[in-house]
């Protein structure tokens, strides 16, 4: 009987993509999203590149009401993977009380119902934020947790502070904290990837909206860092690898038994490109000029960050699959698709 996982957030970029994977790994996933940051059509492209239209509730998570009448539904539950978050750096310095109140009264709710019909195991998607500028790279585990930067990535150490106590306390849940770098692409069907609102804030879609001309330029936050080239440093990582990172996660939750009741991984390739390097590495991956100026420093930038991968490929039997071309080149292609 395939195990039914409830995805909190799946209808998004992220969560769309881990869909995929556990449907193609024989789980049953069930999502719930308020469809505050993504769209139903998203289920329609699930359905086409899996052949499953998952289950689908729209669900107010901060809405404690309407998440009981959910879970009292679904009882038959094994595992939860919570995306489901606001996650724009610039917005939460602008209203870190919405960035709070919704981050973390999701998750205590969830917890909440986790608690309330025995579901045991949860893996949370959380962000190498959490490390701010670290001193040593590449950064593993045990490096020191600095002050968050944003109030987003406050709410995600927060968060990751919450359900580490509530494990400890509950002792039947156990649950692994996944801290991503950066994302990119979409899946290679080109089916489904980032839809970005508005004018993009992170590099890539703002990148491939260059080359397709929407944007005259890129441009290029600082070049007098102290990195190769003066441009940031940052570990890109398939949004496919890391929806996977999530299914090894889940096996690791369901399958071993003497895992500890919490941990943390990160998950990245292992390595970092400057900004210029992504440029360069677009270009020559999809014959597409991206032209770019260098622009002062964004405020609240870390200089450089890329992950220690040893504990993913020790616990999860999971490392990156695909290169930076994939990445790109998929990105490009998803671009394409994209009526803007
Ligand atoms: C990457 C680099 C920019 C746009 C964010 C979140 C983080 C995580 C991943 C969720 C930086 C530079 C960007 C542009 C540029 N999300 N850049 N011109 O900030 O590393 O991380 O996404 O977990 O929490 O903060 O990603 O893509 O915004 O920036 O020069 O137009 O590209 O300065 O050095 P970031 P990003």
């Amino acid at each position: 009987m395939a195990e039914k996982i409830l995805v909190t957030g799946g209808t998004g970029y992220i969560g769309s993509h881990t869909v995929i994977e556990l449907i193609q790994q024989g789980y049953k996933p069930i999502i719930i999203d308020n469809l505050s940051n993504s769209k139903l059509e998203r289920l329609d492209q699930i359905q086409a590149i899996t052949g499953v239209r998952p289950e689908f509730e729209k669900v107010e998570m901060c809405d404690k009401a309407q998440m009981e009448a959910f879970f009292a539904k679904h009882t038959d539950i094994k595992a939860v993977i919570h995306f489901a978050a606001l996650l724009q750096v610039g917005e939460s310095v602008e209203k870190p009380l919405l960035y709070y109140s919704n981050n973390l009264l999701s998750t205590i709710h969830l917890l909440e119902c986790m608690k309330q019909y025995q579901i045991g195991n949860i893996v949370f998607s959380s962000s190498c934020t959490v490390y701010g500028n670290p001193e040593h790279l590449p950064v593993n585990e045990d490096a020191p947790i600095k002050p968050a930067i944003s109030p987003y990535g406050n709410t995600k150490k927060m968060c990751e502070d919450i359900i580490r106590d509530f494990s400890m306390s509950e002792k039947q849940m156990k649950s692994i904290s996944l801290r991503y770098f950066n994302p990119i692409g979409n899946h290679p069907s080109a089916l489904i990837g980032e839809e970005p609102h508005g004018v993009p804030s992170h590099l890539v879609p703002y990148l491939t909206q260059t080359a397709k001309g929407i944007r005259s330029h890129l441009n290029i936050f600082g070049n007098d860092y102290s990195t190769p080239d003066g441009t940031c440093v940052r570990d890109y990582l398939h949004v496919v690898d890391l929806a996977k990172a999530h299914i090894a996660a889940i096996r690791r939750l369901l399958d071993v038994q003497d895992c500890p009741i919490w941990d943390y991984i990160n998950i990245g390739t292992g390595t970092g490109y400057s900004v210029l390097q992504m440029v360069k590495a677009f270009e020559s991956a999809t014959g597409q000029e991206v032209p770019f100026q260098f622009a002062p420093r964004r405020e609240g930038d870390v200089e450089a960050v890329y992950a220690d991968t040893t504990k993913a490929k020790n616990l999860l039997k999971w490392q990156t699959e695909l290169d930076l071309e994939d990445m790109l080149r998929a990105a490009w292609a998803w671009e394409q698709k994209l009526a803007h």
